[in-house]
């Protein structure tokens, strides 16, 4: 390999666990003592270390597992400022309610966009240190044209996994005309945000958008190019699954609350259920019950809804960790959800897995296997990370 062309090819060996989820929806597929060459930015071959071509570089692992690297499909990186007293008090006795968004949405107003891009590249440095190679970001706290632009365009700056959610809550400016803000949102803002993003969102909850404005909005979104996804069933039972489903939207995030049609209807639809489980950890809700969606066939991606106020963690360890002790989600079935389960919601085929051809993100563990990421929750086990076939942390 590598010899024929100017691209220089690099083997990894001694690879103690190598997983590469190939095959089948839900697949998860660990190679012991296996070997991969990346070449040109891809992953280029992957078998046992015995049978590994020739490259022009070799790095030993020294029976360390390599892993996809993490695809987090779910986060608010654009925000001016941080609630930790909000917190602090959930933490106190009182309970989480959606209004503290607009907390956010006032600060994030108020911010430079030196100020927000500063915030926003020191979370993304963050997430890529702890092995995240790709991800999604959504805007939501601006809620006027412009800011909602301003975040979809330092979104941009960022990820091409830009999605534009103006329908996060109602802005004050709005409460006594919230027909009013949905025109908006589907009128001038998308106009404004459209060509920066590859997604509309709609948080469909009481307190937030009702049925009927999440279905206005996601078909305004759909109809001018952008895919669908849906904040639902967050904070109680709610349509939020339902229009997802009708809307033929690509995933349904939160599912804390789910009834039996429900998760018939997020089996059939094939949407794919998004779970946050570092949100019902921050505040204090009960956990999705992972289960019961992966027995009965469905897709099922982990995220780290990271955003200053039901989550502050870009950590996708945490949430396999999580998914592990708190959902009943078996390693296999975490580690897949958090890279494989990912891609399929942002319904990409390039990351999320190691086989042939996929881009080369992939992460080092400082352990044996990926058990580890729940095993020795908290410790920092990311070795080393590959995006792209660059390494951009650690050292191998
Ligand atoms: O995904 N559910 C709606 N939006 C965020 C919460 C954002 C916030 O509290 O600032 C979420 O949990
Ligand atoms: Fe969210």
């Amino acid at each position: 390999m590598g010899k024929t062309n100017a691209v220089p090819a690099t083997l990894l060996t001694r690879i103690g666990e190598l997983v590469t989820n190939e095959g089948d929806l839900g697949s998860f597929t660990a190679i012991d003592n296996a070997a991969l060459i990346i070449e040109d930015g891809v992953i280029a071959w992957t078998g046992p270390s015995s049978r590994a071509p020739a490259a022009d570089s070799f790095v030993d692992v020294g029976r360390r597992a390599v892993l996809p690297g993490f695809v987090d499909s779910h986060a608010h990186l654009v925000f001016g400022g941080e609630r930790s007293t909000e917190f602090a008090a959930r933490m106190a006795g009182r309970p989480y309610a959606a209004g503290g968004i607009l907390t956010t949405v006032k600060a994030t107003r108020a911010a430079t966009d030196v100020a927000l891009r500063a915030n926003l590249r020191r979370l993304v440095n963050e997430m890529r240190g702890q092995g995240t190679t790709a991800f999604e970001c959504k805007s939501g706290y601006g809620l006027t044209v412009a800011d909602e632009a301003r975040g979809v365009r330092l979104a941009a700056e960022v990820t091409p996994e830009v999605t534009f959610l103006g329908a996060h809550v109602v802005p004050p400016e709005f409460t006594a005309d919230v027909a009013g803000y949905v025109d908006l949102v589907c009128g001038p803002m998308l106009v404004a945000c459209a060509p920066h993003a590859r997604w509309i969102d709609v948080f469909c909850e009481d307190g937030a958008f009702g049925p009927d404005a999440a279905r206005t909005i996601l078909a305004a979104g759909q109809a001018a190019g952008l895919g669908g996804r849906v904040h639902g069933n967050q904070l109680g039972p709610g349509p939020g699954v339902r229009v997802a489903a009708e809307a033929g939207a690509a995933t349904v995030d939160h599912c804390t609350y789910l009834t039996p049609g429900d998760v018939d209807a997020i089996v059939s639809s094939g949407l794919v259920a998004t779970l946050l489980p570092s949100a019902e950890f921050s505040t204090r809700q009960p956990y999705p019950d992972a289960r019961r969606l992966l027995d009965a066939g469905a897709t099922v991606a982990l995220a780290t809804d990271c955003n200053p106020g039901s989550s502050f963690t870009s950590s996708m360890s945490f949430c396999i960790a999580l998914a592990v002790r708190e959902m009943r989600m078996t390693t296999e079935e975490a580690v897949w959800a958090a890279t494989a389960g990912g891609a399929r919601a942002l319904r990409r085929t390039d990351i999320g897995h190691l086989g042939a051809g996929a881009r080369a993100d992939l992460i080092l563990l400082d352990a044996p296997s990926h058990s580890y990421l729940a095993y020795r929750p908290g410790v920092p086990l990311i070795a080393a990370v590959w995006q792209g076939g660059n390494l951009v942390s650690g050292s191998p």
